[in-house]
């Protein structure tokens, strides 16, 4: 696998690298997987996004995204997070490469992607932070009023708490690549630029797999609540109430 040169950046901007064929900025995954990626989103992704969201191994385990997972829904996602991390990384190359290192509100890179000899990349998953949605409090106007303060909180709060969610193309699954992207993200950017403190992810009942990936990077399971979220019917699922799981990592 040849690796692309990378440029010498501003502070601001460590530990990204800037690949010189998309002019995007990146993030190694460590060895033994370091043709995996982490990269801005693009909107060209989105057919591919379609095709996973619509496989049952993905879409069994996720709550967020609509089913079944059309072209437009993926193209208006796309829209939302490219100017997401299009502003945090503008800001971060505007952000004076002598002062102090800035805290903002989110992460530039998101997308994950295999690196392949011939130079092309195919994308493969995709993991972001987002505010934490309080779906364990049963109590819907306690729930509102907590959204509502958590994300009024202003970047670099270490009150607000975040949740955490992926996903990965089938074919690349047990790898241990959301292990790594996780573990990535947390030490390389969430908690030194994003001054998160609190992450708080929920998980179906059944996804052995996505409990391990944040046990392995010091979550510990903190709540569960059965049968406490209603999804509808999804093609060989029946609509069912889901028991959910909640794990924490907490930096104190
Ligand atoms: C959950 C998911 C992101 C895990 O990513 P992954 O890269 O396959 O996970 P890893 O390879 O890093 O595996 C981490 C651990 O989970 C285990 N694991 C992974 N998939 C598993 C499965 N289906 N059943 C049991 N264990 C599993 C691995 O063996 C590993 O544990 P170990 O090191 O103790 O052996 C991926 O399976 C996925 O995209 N699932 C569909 C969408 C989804 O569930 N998103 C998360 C919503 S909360």
């Amino acid at each position: 696998m040849s690796a692309p040169l990378s440029n010498s950046l501003s502070p601001q901007l460590a530990p990204f690298e800037i690949d010189p064929r998309t002019g995007e900025p990146y993030l190694r995954l460590p060895p033994p997987l370091s043709h995996i990626v982490i990269t801005p989103p693009r909107p060209s992704d989105a057919p591919t996004a379609v095709r996973l969201f619509n496989d049952p191994l993905v879409y069994r385990w996720v709550s967020t995204p609509p089913f079944p997972y059309l072209l437009e829904h993926a193209e208006d996602w796309y829209a939302l997070v490219k100017a997401e991390t299009g502003k945090v990384w503008k800001e971060l190359q505007e952000a004076s490469a002598d002062g102090p290192l800035k805290i903002v509100a989110g992460c530039p890179v998101r997308a994950i992607r295999c690196w392949k000899e011939d130079g092309t990349d195919v994308f493969i998953g995709d993991c972001g932070f987002m505010r934490h949605t309080f779906a364990d409090v049963a109590d819907l106007d306690e729930r509102t009023r907590l959204v509502a303060e958590n994300k009024a909180r202003p970047p670099g709060d270490p009150n607000i708490i975040w949740s955490i969610g992926d996903y990965l193309d089938p074919a690349w699954h047990g790898k241990g690549i959301m292990t790594a992207v996780i573990g990535t993200l947390m030490s390389q950017w969430a908690i030194p630029r994003m001054a998160v403190r609190v992450v708080r992810p929920s998980v179906f009942d059944g996804n052995i797999g996505s409990v391990r990936t944040f046990e392995k990077n010091g979550f510990t399971l903190v709540q569960t609540l059965p049968e406490s979220m209603f999804v509808k019917e999804k093609g060989p699922f029946p609509a069912e109430n889901r028991t959910q799981h909640f794990l924490e990592w907490r930096a104190y």
